[in-house]
């Protein structure tokens, strides 16, 4: 459990959006000395609580992100889905003001107890992000690598190869850039951008990965190939989903989470949670059907 002390935490005061963005997509590891995730890893929340300065924007959840499996997160515009998934790698706290009470374990391991790194915490809990958002200025292959150059430890360039090339196959992206490597990220498309960030997140290693709404700026044709990605991705990670598709959560989880806000201007909760097709078709509360209905507001 947390101590007294560590029940409010303080914002890191430097963190923009953008530089913690950076940051996650690049922290470094110890990659080189890391296995393969052999077993994927569950997240546990309890009762968190999530603030921006003094606004209460998520409310006492509970939730767990279990192994192997997909959790998507639903509920309408400003119930916390965001804040809530960002508080589950620790970049809640990159946004100035913003603080965490409450529990959140990584295979039972308090992943805000003093003397935790964040970085470390990132490196293990990965994100992708709403909109594509490959280093401008890299090559498609540097994007994939970013993550491995921060590391301590000096990595061949063989084994980068390795990594690189396993990470592009396991985002379904290597065969269409493996002869253009040396060729900008954003050289690509849309949906292979989102695929080559999904590379990059994966390219360390981590335990579980994080997407916030990752395929809103994709067309279907690229939607249907992350999210057949993701049904791919489950057998190696523990994966939680943020989607506004009622079709795409019903597609591609196993378990959804339905948040709510009562009203603006109180925190967002969380209504229920349960096997995705109990959610979509018999669920306990009238409010999460309404909203999976789509008879909301
Ligand atoms: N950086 C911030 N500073 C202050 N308040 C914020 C900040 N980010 C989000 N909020 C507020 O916190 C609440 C939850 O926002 P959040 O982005 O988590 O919602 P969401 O469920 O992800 O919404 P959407 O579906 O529109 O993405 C909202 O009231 C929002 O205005
Ligand atoms: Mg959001």
């Amino acid at each position: 459990m947390l101590g007294a002390a560590d029940k409010k935490r303080s914002a890191v005061e430097s963190g923009s959006e953008k530089v913690a963005e950076t940051a996650t997509a690049t922290a470094p590891g110890d990659l080189a000395q890391a296995p393969m995730a052999a077993k994927a890893k569950t997240i546990e929340a309890r009762n968190v609580n999530l603030y921006y300065g003094a606004f209460h924007a998520v409310e006492n959840v509970t939730l767990t992100i279990a192994p192997n499996k997909v959790t998507a997160l639903i509920g309408s515009s400003g119930c916390g889905k965001t804040t809530f998934l960002r508080s589950l790698n620790r970049m809640h706290e990159l946004t100035p003001g913003a603080t965490v009470e409450g529990e959140i374990t990584l295979d039972g391991e308090d992943m805000y107890a003093s003397g935790v790194d964040p970085v470390r915490v990132r490196r293990l809990v990965g994100m992708v992000f709403q909109a594509p958002n490959p280093f401008p200025t890299m090559s498609i292959y540097d994007n994939v690598a970013s993550g491995l150059n921060l590391n301590a430890t000096r990595i061949k360039k063989a084994q980068k190869d390795e990594v690189v090339e396993r990470s592009l196959r396991g985002a379904n992206l290597w065969d269409e850039v493996k002869d253009r490597l040396d060729k900008p990220g954003l050289s690509l498309s849309g949906g292979q951008q989102q695929r080559l960030c999904i590379a990059r997140a994966t390219a360390v290693e981590p335990e579980v990965l994080l997407m916030d709404e990752p395929c809103s700026a994709l067309d279907p044709v690229a939607t249907l190939a992350i999210e057949d990605l993701i049904g791919e991705l489950k057998s190696r990670y523990t994966i939680a989903i943020v989607t506004h598709n009622m079709q795409q959560a019903a597609r591609a989880s196993d378990l959804t989470a339905f948040f709510n806000l009562e009203e603006s201007g109180k925190p967002g909760r969380l209504v229920e949670v349960g096997e995705t097709e109990t959610i979509f078709t018999n669920p306990t509360q009238k409010a999460t059907e309404d909203y999976v209905t789509g008879r909301f507001g």
